[in-house]
């Protein structure tokens, strides 16, 4: 039985800094109101790249830190919501990027629970023996489905890449996970939807490219679903809050974050935060947050994280790591 271990991490984020100040002269909102029910300040928007260069380039990010021939990269998996294509995946397209020809690579749909879902599925490739060594890359471009005159959704999102590249190893580094999707309640965070018309068919020809979402709803189901996952993890691997150095939760809002601290007893100084640089960014939210405590030298071999996070299915995720 084989293990695996994150090595090394890597991010890239759009320059543009789209602050709220610069949000109030588009609708009728002020930078109180989002700081004090978001904790976000401002946003990074694409300034015409789409996923898969976002993508290419935080794993242009981590091939440098890592020293790493793309060659020996085996399996790529890119989470996103914010594909620019059907097909060709960003993932493969990201293989072509950085000249990674042995690897194979394809996309995981989870919305901002996708980096921890795809970190999930290649821990089990490598546990199998089936791969090596994985590049997971979590990447949104969700400025292009943001409806930027509604103001209940246009200040939470943001556009950004980052991942990690783990290896096979005989110590535990991804010890366990707990997944989950909740699809009944999936409109409640929907968006990017096209009817089935076609030629043989009389189906009305309708696309609606913008985000949705109940936001009471989605606020609801956070804040029950991934504390009740969190613990669930805890209890059944055995590993106390007190073993656990930091919580790296999802970055939508930072009230939400702390109703799941006070539901955990796990203090606000142990969860990382940093939404108020970068908003929302789905599937890339946590993985560039792990890269920041990665690059802060926040954590050292040994050291025992919990990533926390929920997003559209309805889907949620709680993953132990230890360094
Ligand atoms: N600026 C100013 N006012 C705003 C606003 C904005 N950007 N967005 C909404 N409002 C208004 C609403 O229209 C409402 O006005 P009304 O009472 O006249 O109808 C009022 O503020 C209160 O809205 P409400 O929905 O009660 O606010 P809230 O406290 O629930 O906060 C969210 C709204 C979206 C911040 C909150 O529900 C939330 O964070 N939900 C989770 C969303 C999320 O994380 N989504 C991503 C999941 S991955």
């Amino acid at each position: 039985m084989y293990f695996s271990k994150i090595k090394y991490t890597g991010a890239y984020v759009p320059e543009r800094i789209v602050t709220n100040d610069e949000l109030e002269k588009m609708v009728d909102t002020d930078d109180e109101w989002i700081r004090s029910r978001t904790g976000i300040g401002e946003r990074r928007v694409s300034m015409g790249e789409n996923t898969s260069e976002l993508a290419a380039k935080s794993a242009q990010d981590i091939i440098r830190k890592g020293n790493i021939s793309p060659e020996d990269i085996e399996l790529i998996i890119v989470a996103t919501a914010t594909p620019e294509r059907i097909t060709p995946s960003a993932a493969c397209m990201v293989q072509a990027a950085i000249g990674a020809s042995r690897a194979v690579a394809f996309d995981i749909s989870a919305a901002c629970s996708g980096f921890v879902f795809a970190l999930s599925a290649a821990d089990k490739f490598i546990r199998t023996g089936a791969y090596k060594n994985a590049l997971v890359i979590g990447a949104e471009v969700l400025s292009k489905y943001v409806d930027w005159t509604d103001r209940t959704t246009c200040v939470l999102f943001g556009d950004g890449a980052a991942g990690a590249y783990i290896e096979r190893s005989d110590k535990p580094g991804i010890i366990a996970e707990d997944i989950g999707c909740d699809g009944s309640k999936g409109m409640c965070l929907n968006g990017g939807y096209n009817t089935a018309a076609n030629a043989f068919n009389d189906a009305e020809q309708y696309s609606d490219r913008f985000i949705h979402m109940d936001g009471k709803a989605v606020f609801d189901f956070a804040t029950r679903k991934v504390p009740e996952s969190a613990k669930r993890l805890l209890e059944e691997n055995g590993v106390s809050t007190d073993d656990i150095k930091y919580v790296v939760p999802h970055q939508a809002n930072e009230r939400i974050v702390k109703i799941i601290s006070r539901k955990l007893k796990i203090p606000m100084d142990r969860f990382y935060l940093n939404m108020f640089r970068y908003g929302n960014t789905s599937a890339a939210s946590i993985p560039i947050a792990l890269n920041e405590m990665f690059e802060k030298n926040m954590v050292a071999e040994g050291d025992r994280l919990l990533l926390a996070g929920f997003g559209g299915g309805l889907t949620w995720c709680s993953m132990l790591i230890d360094v």
